[in-house]
């Protein structure tokens, strides 16, 4: 072996490994943001009939209501860690997002609107339990708030 073929043999190699790097972090961004996009899905899936129950668009079923109002508060706290480095918008990743940059510039509000609608989840799940109609309907209205709140600052369109 000449002296000269190591180190070029040693480059090339570390050229490959880093293109492969690179595009496999590249596929993890757009698995989280899929991933997050999925959860977020359904969520609003889950909260639907809860808010039509709540404001009388469908009848109250209070089977049906406990039921949606344990599985939101399950899939509450899931698809936040999908909002992984370099998954925002403008940041030249493979998948369309909604995510506005701007959550990069506020991560601990970003965080705490998360956990907001969390314990506002935890609650209607709870409230769930009882036969308060009234507060549980209120409760809804203070989940979708929640989302409301975070898509107003956060959330393109
Ligand atoms: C902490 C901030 C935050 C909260 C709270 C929040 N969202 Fe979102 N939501 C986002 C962001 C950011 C996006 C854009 C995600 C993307 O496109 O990658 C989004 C996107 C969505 C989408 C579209 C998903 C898709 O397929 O592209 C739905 C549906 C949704 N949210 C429903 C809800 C519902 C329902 C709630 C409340 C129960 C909620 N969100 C609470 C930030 C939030």
């Amino acid at each position: 072996m000449t002296p000269m073929r190591t180190p070029l043999i040693a480059a090339a190699t570390l050229a490959v490994s880093l293109t492969a790097a690179t595009s496999s972090q590249a596929a993890d961004v757009d698995k989280a943001i899929e991933y997050r996009q999925d959860a977020l899905g359904v969520m609003a899936w889950q909260i639907g009939p809860l808010s039509d129950m709540a404001q009388g668009k469908i009848e109250f079923d209070a089977e049906a209501f406990t039921r949606r109002a344990e599985n939101l508060a399950a899939v509450a706290p899931l698809p936040w860690e999908g909002f992984v480095e370099g998954s925002l918008q403008g940041d030249g990743h493979g998948v369309e997002t909604d995510a506005l940059s701007a959550i990069a510039d506020d991560r601990e509000d970003f965080e705490s609107r998360q956990q907001a609608l969390i314990e506002e989840s935890a609650t209607l799940a709870e409230l769930a339990q009882g036969d308060d109609v009234t507060a549980m309907r209120r409760q809804v209205a203070a989940v979708a708030n929640t989302c409301k709140g975070c898509h107003d600052n956060y959330k393109a369109e």
